[in-house]
């Protein structure tokens, strides 16, 4: 038996992170975690609930009332995320929750509960999990730090076709905004902000098909997976 992996993917809002991180762990059978849908369903909470981003002890005490688990989905063939044990996961997605999401993942007290059970869910390693400190914080050991990138315009645009399918009002100048805000606060935050790790690949999916960038990341995989 080949051992097991931990397989830490960041990188910039819309870059096609949570897609290739999802056909990884399918190829390698190894669990896939989308930490952004963490932070997106604790933003959730907090918006419900009315809890102000600025008030620590209404934040802690809220946090001690969150319960966050991934559920696989056999219609869809993915994990949906449930927040007190409701499916939230298309709720997540809007932009409701968009817009506020990186205000909430900047809260030193959200990442620390969020970081702490990321860790728990890797200790078994064989996982693929996705987000913006996962090298950095979550996994400084992980044996594969992969950094997404690509052109933002070209995210913009990705990003846009798929909120489309739901939201046909949204228009362009409304995707790409939010993406530069969030890019903004994700890397100028205090706590974690987003940054390549000195021993990650740089992958720029800019222009290449997601199936090259699929045999791209899987052979890095199998070659860490050989050294371990
Ligand atoms: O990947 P995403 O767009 O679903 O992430 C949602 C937000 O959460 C985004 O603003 C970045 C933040 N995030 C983070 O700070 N740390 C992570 N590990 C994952 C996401």
């Amino acid at each position: 038996m080949p051992k097991k992996i931990i397989i830490a993917i960041d990188g910039f809002s819309s870059c096609g992170k949570s897609t290739l991180a999802k056909a990884l762990a399918a190829k390698l059978a190894y669990v896939f975690i989308d930490t952004g849908a963490m932070y997106r369903a604790i933003a959730l909470y907090f918006l419900r609930n009315h809890i102000s981003f600025n008030d620590q002890v209404a934040i802690e005490k809220a946090l001690q009332h969150i319960q966050l688990h991934f559920a696989y989905n056999s219609a869809t063939g993915k994990s949906d995320m449930f927040l007190n044990g409701e499916n939230v996961e298309l709720l997540i997605r809007e932009m409701k929750v968009s817009s506020k999401v990186s205000e909430v993942a900047a809260i030193g007290s959200v990442r620390e509960f969020a970081v702490a059970q990321q860790q728990a869910m890797g200790a078994q390693k064989g996982i693929v999990m996705d987000g913006r400190d996962i090298g950095t914080v979550v996994f400084p050991n992980a044996e594969l730090k992969i950094f997404v990138t690509a052109d933002p315009a070209i995210r913009a645009n990705r990003r846009f076709l798929e909120l489309q399918a739901t939201n046909p009002a949204i228009t362009m100048e409304e995707v790409a905004e939010n993406l530069q805000h969030r890019d903004l606060i994700d890397s100028t935050r205090e706590h974690s902000p987003l940054r390549q790790a000195a021993d990650a690949l740089v992958l720029d999916n800019s222009h290449i098909t997601r199936e090259a960038q699929f045999e791209l990341a899987l052979n890095w995989a199998h070659e860490r997976i050989n050294l371990a």
